[in-house]
């Protein structure tokens, strides 16, 4: 039976280990070239180790499969464009993007430190809008060479912690909002020359999330990064080139899709503020509250 993903050429970013490290297997097991981006970086983004993409590639190959190093650093401009150039000269194309290089450093907002804030925006949300756009310009200029959609898919990497709020995170939740909304105006802008975007909200066990909270034997198992990646590649595969602008959350029991804002109850406008108060208070009860870190209504 042909891969789902049979002769794509795919760019994962960060997949050195973890979660990136598993959806670039299944790509490459499901007929894929991958393109194994990492700079080896602690969890905090400081320190470089390529040697970790270099062990996912050799898994790959030893299983049989295509895949190549690539030492980029994708929150930067000029690394992102490297990016996706070098994957473009070596594979001839490019079909599909995971953007799923991360950091952590967490603090509570009172605390939280200017080089706190920057690094996490940097790699989420620059990391993410760098490699996208220059895809992008690549996917324009080939849809306009073969007069028609390009049949390419876009997959970030946004959080629970961003789309429903998680104490202690206002730089990582923000930027994995920023994500989410970006997955969103994207996958509109890019829908006529063929490229879906949609976003990947993941839980599993990695170095990441690793002594967060204590687990049976049976919660780490489903936990496994394994239980994630199938969501990823079927979003990267043709099949799903009718899929975009969504929010998917895999792992630990589940796969799921979530809904985004929307408006809730209204009234005309009013010019006095004592007046929008008395009406906020009429509304208030009626309206659906922000949910929980579970996704559930808080009550
Ligand atoms: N593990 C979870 O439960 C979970 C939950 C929500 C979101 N996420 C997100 O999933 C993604 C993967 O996380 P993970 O848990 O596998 O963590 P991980 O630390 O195992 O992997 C992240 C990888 O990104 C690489 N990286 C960091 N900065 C980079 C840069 N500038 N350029 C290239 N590579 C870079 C790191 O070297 C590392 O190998 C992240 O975006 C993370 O925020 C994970």
């Amino acid at each position: 039976m042909a891969g789902l993903c049979e002769g794509r050429v795919a760019i994962v970013t960060g997949a050195g280990r973890g979660l990136g490290r598993q959806h670039a297997l299944l790509l490459a097991k499901e007929g894929a070239k991958v393109v194994v981006n990492d700079i080896g970086a602690n969890v905090d983004g400081t320190g470089r180790d390529e040697s970790h993409a270099a062990q996912t590639v050799a898994e790959i190959k030893k299983a049989g499969g295509d895949a190549i190093v690539n030492g980029d650093d994708v929150s930067s401009w000029a690394g992102a464009k490297n990016l996706i150039d070098s994957t473009v000269k070596h594979y001839g194309k490019l079909d599909v993007l995971i953007n799923n290089a991360g950091i952590l450093r967490d603090r509570m907002l009172v605390n939280m430190t200017e080089d706190e804030w920057d690094a996490v925006i940097q790699v989420h949300l620059k990391g993410t809008f760098a490699p996208t756009r220059h895809a992008a310009a690549y996917w324009r200029e080939k849809s306009k060479e073969i007069g028609g959609p390009v049949k390419a898919a876009v997959i970030n990497t946004s959080s629970t912690s961003g789309i429903y709020g998680n104490v202690g995170q206002t730089n990582y939740g923000a930027a994995k909002a920023g994500i989410a909304a970006f997955t969103v105006i994207a996958a509109r802008e890019l829908r006529r020359i063929g490229v879906t975007v949609n976003a990947l909200s993941p839980s599993a066990q990695t170095r990441m999330t690793e002594g967060l909270r204590e687990l049976t034997p049976e919660q780490v198992a489903m936990r496994d990064p394994k239980w994630v990646s199938p969501t990823v590649v079927y979003l990267a595969s043709e099949e799903a080139s009718d899929i975009t602008g969504r929010v998917f959350q895999a792992g630990f029991g589940r796969i799921a899709i979530c809904e985004g804002w929307r408006r809730g109850a209204e009234v005309a406008q009013v010019s006095d503020p004592r007046e929008a108060g008395r009406l906020f208070r009429e509304m208030l009860p009626k309206v659906r509250k922000n949910s929980g870190m579970d996704g559930i209504e808080l009550d």
